[in-house]
């Protein structure tokens, strides 16, 4: 059964390592995790499974207002429920420490995020263009998102 913890900066290079394996065109660095999850601001939960940690969400909680800045499941755990439990636990939490919204911003071409994002309820109200340049030159619109999660 999947399990979601907070996460503390001991987590830093599981951190680190579960974004390298399967995070995206940019990995923070452990020191980066390290500096992000010593803040006060700070969000964050580990899955766990059976076989150990298995995904992470990092966010902000800035006033009344909270933003994502990465979910990761590791390849071999994905389309088993723990975005969707990760992201239970930030609107679960921001919502308990009174915050309205919840930000992020996704590539419009992630279609798994998009999808996990679009099925907790986030809905898009923006767009950059070009947002995203990833390593080998090619650009990606950012599609901003928005989750209300107080009447
Ligand atoms: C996006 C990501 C976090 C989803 O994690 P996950 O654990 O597989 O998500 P879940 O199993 O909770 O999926 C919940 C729902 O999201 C949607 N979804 C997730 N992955 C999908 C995919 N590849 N294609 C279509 N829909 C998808 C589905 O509706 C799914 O429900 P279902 O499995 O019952 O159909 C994962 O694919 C990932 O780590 N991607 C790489 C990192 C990334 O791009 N993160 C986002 C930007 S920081």
């Amino acid at each position: 059964m999947t399990q979601v913890r907070p996460a503390t900066v001991a987590d830093a290079p599981l951190l680190a390592a579960l974004h390298a394996g399967g995070g995206g065109d940019r990995p923070w660095s452990a020191g980066e995790y390290q500096t992000f999850l010593a803040r006060p601001q700070t969000l964050a939960w580990v899955a766990m499974t059976a076989d150990g940690p298995a995904g992470f969400l990092i966010a902000t909680l800035m006033a009344d207002e909270a933003e994502i800045y990465e979910v990761v499941v590791a390849p071999a755990h994905r389309r088993r429920g723990l975005g969707q439990a990760l992201m239970t636990a930030l609107a679960t939490q921001a919502k308990a420490a009174g915050a309205r919204k919840i930000h992020l911003e996704v590539a419009a071409d992630n279609r798994a995020a998009r999808a996990l994002y679009e099925g907790c309820g986030y809905q898009a109200v923006g767009r950059r263009k070009g947002y995203y340049k990833y390593s080998n030159g090619d650009t990606a619109d950012a599609i901003l998102m928005t989750l209300a999660i107080q009447e």
